[in-house]
């Protein structure tokens, strides 16, 4: 089954939040999700501790020694494998990599994380040349405007494609909901369905916008 693992460099711009929008939206569709947290921040534990749907299994605290070995499990057990990882370039990050059967890339669209987020995609060469064997890896812009699409992030369309990098659409819009997964735990889904929950955004409109994102995903596992 396919593994999954979301990689960049640079703290903060989305990698946590694309893997749990993935796995809950892949658990939704009935697919058995085991997310491995490989950040020592624990982002991904946090959320679980909170509330995990069923059909996703996390492992916690995998480090650079067991990193290949867990992922090689968890592959053979039959389920997609989601790999959060923390925000540097590190020796965890390549075997990672190495692994991978698809490597997101989420990149905000500004011009500092542009250039940042490409030593996401020069980490990925590197395995490429080292392993002699390509590894399928797309962009995904996160934290866009919902309103306006931002001369940046126009730029940063125009330079990807002139690269022939591999964009999935939609990108992910910025949305109150997407932060508030953290703090509930959790899918988008019981947020959508618990009235008694406030939350400050449009929660209908973030669960389309992960539905988009992860089933342009899925193509792309095919
Ligand atoms: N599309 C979005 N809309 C609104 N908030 C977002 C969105 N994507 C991410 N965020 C918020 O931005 C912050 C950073 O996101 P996230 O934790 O997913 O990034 P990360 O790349 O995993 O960071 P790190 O490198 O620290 O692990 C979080 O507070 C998250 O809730
Ligand atoms: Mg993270």
């Amino acid at each position: 089954m396919p593994v999954i693992v979301m990689a960049s460099p640079k703290g903060g711009v989305g990698k946590s939040t694309c893997a749990v929008l993935l796995a809950t939206e892949f658990a939704r569709m009935n697919a058995e999700v085991t997310v491995l947290d490989c950040d020592p921040n624990h982002s991904l534990t946090r959320w679980a501790s909170r509330s995990i749907p069923s059909g996703i299994r996390l492992v916690s605290d995998v480090g650079r020694s067991e990193i290949v070995q867990t992922i090689k499990r968890a592959d053979g057990d039959g389920k997609i494998v989601i790999v959060d990882l923390e925000g540097v370039a590190s020796q965890l990050v390549s075997r990672a990599i190495s692994q991978a059967d698809l490597v997101i890339v989420p990149m905000q669209a500004t011009a500092l994380d542009a250039e940042i987020g490409s030593e996401a995609l020069a980490l990925v060469r590197e395995e490429e040349d080292a392993l002699g064997r390509t590894i399928r890896h797309a962009v995904v812009l996160t934290k866009t405007s919902a309103a306006i699409k931002s001369r940046v992030q126009k730029d940063l369309e125009r330079q990807l494609k002139s690269e022939g990098i591999d964009l999935i659409q939609p990108s992910l819009v910025s949305r109150a909901a997407f932060s508030e997964l953290f703090a509930y735990g959790g899918d988008l889904t019981s947020m959508l369905e618990n009235k008694e929950m406030t939350t400050g955004g449009k929660v209908d409109k973030a669960l389309e916008n992960a539905r988009g994102f992860a089933e342009a995903v899925y193509d792309r596992l095919k």
